[in-house]
Parts: C-alpha cells; structure tokens; sequence
C-alpha cells in the first residue's frame, strides 16, 4: 500500500459511500475505502479523477492503519445489524479521539443505543444523514450530522467541503445532540413520503382525470418547475414523463408495476409522531398510501366490483383545472413540510436534542430529495422565529396558503365527485382546516368520554375536571 496518511475512511464501497469519497478526493482529501469485496475497491479507484488520491482495500485492518490520527472514518452499510457489526469490528481497531460516522439511514433509537454502547470507549460516534442519492453523493448532497460537536469539529471541514452550496453556503450543520442527525433524516423523508404521494395524486387528475400525454405531462411540469413549484422531485419527474422503454414501444412510467416499496423511514416518521402526538396527517397518509398500493390482486378484484362508480373525466377547461392543480400542489406541499417540521420541532424540545431548526431548512435548501423553492421562504420564516411552533402561523406562509385554499377545495370537490383518490391533498386541506379552527367539535367528544367511561373533562368557563352522571337511557 502507498505509503500515505489518509485523511478519511469509507467502509462500504456500495454506490453512495463510493461517491460520497470520491467528492472527498476532488476536495484534495486522501481518501480510503473498504470493502471485504474486492472489486468494489478497485472500481472506486478506477473512478477516480486523475490526480486525486484514493484506495480502495478489502480489510479493515489495513484502512485503519491508512488513517491519519485521529481518524475519522464513516460507514455506509445497510441499517440495522451490519451497523452493529461493523461497530463491533472497529471497536478494538480504533483508539481513543477517532470519530465513526454512521451516514446510513439507521433509526434514531438504534443511533442512542449505540452512543450508549460506545461512551466508555473514549471513541467519538455520529448519526448523520445523507441526502441526495447516487448523484448527490458524487456532486455534493445536504448532510445533516449530529451528536458530540467536539467530533462535529474534527469532521467538519470534510462534510463543509463535499456538501452542496447555496449561495455560498454549505448544505451542512451540526443538528443537534445526541441522535439528532437521524432524527432531522427520517423526518426529511416523511415529508419526501408526503410530497411524492401529492405530486402521484396530481399526475393521476392529469392523466386520467383530463387525459393528458405524457409529453403534454411533461411540459405542465416543465413550466411547474420554472416557477413557484420548483423544487428536485418536480424536476425528475417532468423527466421521466419522457424516458423511453427499453423493452417497448412505450413510455417506461406506463409500463412500471403501481406497487411502491418502502425501507422504513417513512413509517418511523408517522410511529414517532403518533408517540409524541404530533398529527402529521399527510406523512400518515403517504406510508399507508403505499401500503395500500401492495394490495393489488385485491384492488384488481375491487375495481371489478365497483365499476359503475363516477365517471373518469373532468369536464371543466384544462387551463383551468391545471391551474387549480398547481396551486392545491403548492398547498398541501407547504401543508406537508409544515407537518414535518412541527415534529422536528417538539421531539426536539421532548428528547433534549436541541436541534436549530434554522439551520434544518437552511441545509435543506440545496443536495437533498426535499429541496425547493419553497424551503427559502421557510428558511426566512425560521429567521424571524427560530422557536416557531408551526409554520402555519407565520404570517407570510398564512398568506401564500389563504391565497391557495380556493383552487384547492375546487380539486378536491372535481377529484372526488368523479371517484379519483385523493388522500393525500384531502388530509392536507381538513389538518389545516381543523388547525385554523378555535373551537373544534372535540367538546362532544369529552361528553362522550365522560358520559361512557367517567374520563372528566374541561369546562370552557372555569377551571377544574369535572365529571356529569349522564341522564342516558
Ligand atoms: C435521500 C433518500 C434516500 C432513499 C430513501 C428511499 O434522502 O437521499 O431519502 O435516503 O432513497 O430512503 O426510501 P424508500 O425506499 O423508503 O422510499
């Protein structure tokens, strides 16, 4: 092995964590990889742009004795035991000052219970999130690390360096303590759940609902992304509208099972939310929206069954109901990262892990799958009011949303008189109705509570629990 001292380690060579150091390379960092695979290391150094240093080794052994002291290394295996593996291999291999980043998608439980495993160890060990996919690895994703900041500092010019930029500034920041960088990850992708199952309903009321090709798809979603709605999911999937199949003579979105599959982090984000009771009705709605679309040999059986239902086509002028799509995009889109972030927000105040919501949509901003347009008027918002419990009740978000709220009950009403799906946009239009309502019909629900199983309730003119014996029959 060349006799370098390198500046990083990667263990797992799978896509991301080989394009994740090769960006460390083209920074000027020696870059070291492992994996028991052999092939894997000599593809990464096969890839790697001329006159950057990188290697790739099949021990562990030897890219622990590579690294410059203290090391600093990062995985990027599969979530869940291998993790546990990997930390079980390191441990004795290391010594006291080296940072172990975990950068896969682990549950932010697992990410406490191995900072409690290792804080005897004198071993520093982070939960960070990566986003941004193959691409985002290689050309800079957003990286939202957390945990000890004396590590954060050590590891910091290398995160800063591969990182996206927006206007300058790194999409990158210490999250917070503890597991707070699995903890701002799983959220992102709840609301990555939510925005996908929204952008699903909407294509579904442009295609079948007004009939539309996929190259006048396309060009709705051209000129979407050129405006208010831009954002990464609106511009990959004006793309795929186009993308040809290999194996016919058709578009390949035509030809692609309606099954969604899911690793987990969605539902973690919808279990977590239901434990510290924050509603987050649109995530919710995505992970079971999925869940449903499993069910095909039943939905096939059912559709059989209630074929007589509404009829399919939405007879109002397409300018005119494509305009109303966008705008109840936009609102269930702000309706969703305002979920997600109100989740951030409490779980951060309930597990103590202090995490600057400020910087969250800041580094969201650039690299990430849930970027857009929209995560800088947010990020103006958390300006103004890092402790904002909600970004409903900020008065320029009110304004975007009020504007909106028409053409978004005109979708829902076109949507469901004429049978199309729409869980997703409807759980976003009745969370913010409710949300903006001071009195809810909740006061019958106390009534029944109390008048069924003595549970007390709150009067609204003095305070007290009281309890009624109910003149029932
Ligand atoms: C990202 C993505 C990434 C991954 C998702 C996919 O931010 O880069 O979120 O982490 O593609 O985990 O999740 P599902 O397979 O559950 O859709």
């Amino acid at each position: 092995m060349e006799n370098y001292e390198y500046d990083f380690g990667m263990i797992g060579l799978g896509v991301m964590g080989r394009n994740l150091l090769l960006n460390m390379a083209d920074h000027g960092f020696k870059a070291i990889g492992f994996d028991m695979d052999a092939s894997k290391g000599a593809l990464l150094e096969s890839s790697a742009t001329p006159g950057t240093i990188v290697k790739g080794v099949s021990t562990l052994k030897d890219m622990i004795e590579g690294l410059k002291k203290p090391r600093k290394l990062m995985m990027l295996v599969p979530a869940g035991k291998p993790v546990d593996d990997v930390i079980g291999e390191l441990v004795p291999l290391l010594e006291k000052g080296d940072t172990i980043i975990d950068g896969g998608n682990s549950h932010y439980t697992d990410t406490l219970r191995r900072l409690d495993y290792l804080k005897n160890s004198g071993l520093h060990f982070m939960g960070c999130g990566i986003s941004g996919g193959e691409h985002g690895a290689r050309n800079g994703p957003s990286i939202m690390p957390g945990g000890d900041p004396e590590a954060y500092a050590l590891v910091e010019p290398v995160l800063v360096a591969v990182s996206a930029k927006v206007k300058g500034s790194p999409c990158v920041a210490h999250m917070g303590k503890k597991a707070a960088g699995h903890y701002v990850k799983m959220v992102h992708n709840g609301i990555e759940y939510a925005i996908m199952q929204l952008i699903s309903e909407v294509y579904e009321l442009l295609h079948n609902g007004l009939g539309l090709d996929n190259d006048e798809l396309h060009k709705i979603f051209r000129n979407w992304n050129e405006g208010e709605l831009q954002s990464f999911l609106i511009e990959i999937t004006r793309d795929i509208f186009l993308q040809k199949d290999e194996l016919s003579s058709n578009r390949l979105v035509d030809m692609i099972l309606d099954k969604a599959g899911a690793k987990g982090t969605g539902k973690w984000t919808s279990q977590d939310a239901m434990d510290l009771g924050m509603p987050i009705g649109v995530i919710d709605t995505a992970v079971s929206l999925r869940s449903l679309s499993a069910y095909k040999e039943e939905r096939t059986q059912a559709a059989a069954l209630y074929k007589s239902a509404p009829h399919p086509d939405i007879e109002i002028p397409s300018e005119v109901f494509i305009q109303q799509l966008s705008d109840a995009l936009y609102f269930a889109t702000i309706v969703s990262y305002a979920q997600g972030l109100a989740l951030l927000h409490k779980a951060s105040l309930e597990l103590q892990m202090e995490i600057p919501m400020t910087e969250v949509v800041r580094i969201w901003r650039g690299g990430c799958i849930i970027r857009s347009f929209l995560l800088e008027t947010f990020y103006q918002a958390y300006t103004a009011n890092p402790g904002l419990q909600n970004l409903l009740l900020n008065p320029e978000i009110a304004q975007l949303l009020q504007k909106k709220a028409q053409h978004m009950r005109a979708v829902i009403m076109h949507a469901t008189l004429r049978g199309y799906p729409v869980a997703g946009l409807m759980s976003a239009l009745s969370y913010f109705d409710a949300y903006r309502t001071e009195r809810l019909p909740t006061n019958l629900i106390q009534a029944q509570r109390d008048c069924f199983g003595a549970h007390t309730y709150q009067r609204t003119d003095r305070p007290g629990t009281f309890h009624t014996e109910w003149q029932t029959e």
